[in-house]
């Protein structure tokens, strides 16, 4: 595991939209896991911004989002395909039709679960998966519990994760009781992990998640057995990881 610490914003959005750039120039066909709520919507502004300086194709590429809520039409504000199209795809060359996203609106969600699960194994693996966190340890919507899911699945949304996207709704009821999302054998299967977590109100879940038992009770915490896993910091979610010394240089690298 590498732990990248940011002093600001600006700086963690950019690295994190560089390494995917980076990725793409070496690998132009690859094959990237997004997410979405906050945390990556300045990284996905920098990625356009590569796109509009000429330094990056998405032409080749292929996209695999983490998951969609159940029940919100397409075109809502705030259903993941809309939130895509907002804060990426539009900006960008990557072809519709390698911009996969779970249809939350399907008839029969199992068969979509299968349907879209099986779309990942024909993609082979993810070469990058960027994720990130939610106040209670989730990832993707796998959601702490007793048992975790390995395959894409219809996952009930936790009440603190309700609460936590109402902010993005008129009113807390707004928020679906459901998503799709891929499970956590999709996510594990990825060539590299890009955990980005931002501010101190996820300190005490990125240290636990990162440091403590791995527990189906915080299902990033099994993101400690990834081969590859990056994480980027701001200084808020740091700073359970202590502080450096007096005239220490910040560390960019490794655990402090
Ligand atoms: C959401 C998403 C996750 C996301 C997490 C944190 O509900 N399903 O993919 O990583 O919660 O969201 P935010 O970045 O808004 O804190």
């Amino acid at each position: 595991m590498k732990i990248h610490v940011f002093a600001n914003e600006e700086e963690l959005h950019e690295a994190a939209a560089q390494t995917i750039v980076r990725l793409l120039r070496r690998k132009p066909d690859a094959v990237l896991g997004l997410a979405t709520g906050g945390t990556p919507v300045g990284i996905y502004a920098k990625l356009a911004a590569a796109f509009r300086r000429g330094e990056v194709s998405f032409a080749r590429a292929t996209t695999f989002n983490l998951d969609e809520y159940v029940g919100l039409p397409p075109d809502h504000p705030e259903s993941y395909r809309s939130y895509m199209e907002r804060h990426l795809f539009r900006h960008i060359d990557l072809p519709q039709e390698r911009a996969h996203i779970p249809d939350g609106n399907a008839a029969d969600l199992e068969r979509e679960c299968e349907r879209y699960e099986r779309l990942l194994q024909e993609a082979g693996r993810i070469d990058l998966m960027l994720l990130g966190l939610g106040h209670n340890g989730h990832i993707g919507f796998n959601e702490p519990g007793r048992q975790l899911h390995s395959r894409t699945h219809v996952a009930v949304l936790h009440p603190k994760t309700r609460e936590a996207n109402a902010r993005f709704f008129r009113s807390p009821e707004e928020v679906p009781a459901r998503a799709v999302t891929m499970g956590l054998g999709g996510i594990f299967k990825a060539v590299t992990i890009l955990l980005v977590v931002k501010g101190a109100d996820k300190a005490d879940i990125v240290h636990r998640a990162l440091t403590g038992p791995l527990t189906t009770e915080c299902p990033a915490s099994l993101l400690q057995l990834h081969p590859d896993l990056v994480v980027m910091l701001d200084e808020g979610a740091a700073a359970r990881f202590g502080r450096p010394a007096p005239g220490e240089a910040q560390p960019v690298n490794g655990l402090r």
